[in-house]
């Protein structure tokens, strides 16, 4: 079985303070909820304050990018090492604004997916179609070939840890979600790629999430369906009830 993550990608809101003040509102309202991983992805600059709050609770930190390098004359950027260091256990790979605006490309997120895996942080690659792609008939072969490159040279065996998230361009920030069934086919396309190129078991095994306007009254609908593991959340996940009320209704019964 597969376990249920909802992960909150806050992009560039929150300050340390803001960042710690969520997590007080926001943990004692899934604190029963054993079932579902819930993942909180700060600024990098809320990172550290976040994980010391986090301490004992069952809450992970990610971040929302990294470079794949140790170290190096990078300016700007955080390296794996760095991550692992403060108590980070999550990395958004590919996520598509850094993909638009900061120049990702495929091969940039198999570097990533890469590294993420050799340090120990749980990946979570960001694939998903342009509106313009999916209007001409394009989103399996988007799909198919963001997998196959982000998976290029990867022993099938290390995969284990592996998290996609499809979030369909058209759907992130635009209050369009996909609906149940859209999703369902675009994570059918996913894990039928993974399944050829590293076998039937690492496919069953990974988790899959949606992206792209989820809410609490959309979230049971879409977390029901047999090939969608969870969600990660934008503009939803920056409030703590309207988040927790996602993770509660997200939940498999
Ligand atoms: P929204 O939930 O605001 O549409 O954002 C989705 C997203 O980009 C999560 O990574």
């Amino acid at each position: 079985m597969r376990k249920p993550l909802i992960a909150a990608n806050w992009k560039m809101y929150k300050t340390p303070a803001e960042s710690t003040a969520f997590l007080t509102s926001f943990y004692p309202l899934v604190k029963s909820n054993q079932t579902t991983e819930i993942v909180l992805c700060p600024p990098m600059t809320s990172l550290q304050a976040l994980t010391d709050a986090a301490r004992g609770k069952s809450v992970f930190i990610g971040a929302q990018t990294m470079h794949w390098l140790n170290e190096g004359a990078y300016t700007g950027e955080t390296s794996p090492s760095m991550l692992t260091a403060i108590g980070a256990t999550h990395v958004l790979v590919g996520h598509s604004e850094r993909r638009q605006y900061f120049n990702e490309t495929d091969t940039t997120v198999n570097l990533k997916l890469k590294s993420a895996l050799a340090h120990g942080l749980t990946p979570i690659v960001c694939v998903g179609e342009h509106l313009n792609e999916r209007e001409t008939n394009l989103t399996a072969d988007v799909l198919n070939l963001q997998v196959s490159v982000a998976l290029e040279g990867i022993d099938p065996a290390t995969l284990g840890p592996l998290v996609i998230a499809y979030e369909p361009v058209w759907a992130i920030g635009t209050g369009r979600t996909a609906t149940p069934e859209i999703a369902e086919a675009a994570h059918k396309i996913i894990r039928a790629k993974i399944a050829a190129i590293a076998g039937a078991e690492v496919a069953a095994a990974t988790r899959i999430l949606y992206g792209g306007s989820v809410k609490p009254d959309n979230a049971s609908a879409l977390c029901g369906l047999e090939d969608i593991d969870g969600a990660l959340v934008g503009g939803a996940s920056l409030d703590p009830v309207s988040f927790s009320q996602i993770v509660i209704n997200a939940t498999k019964a």
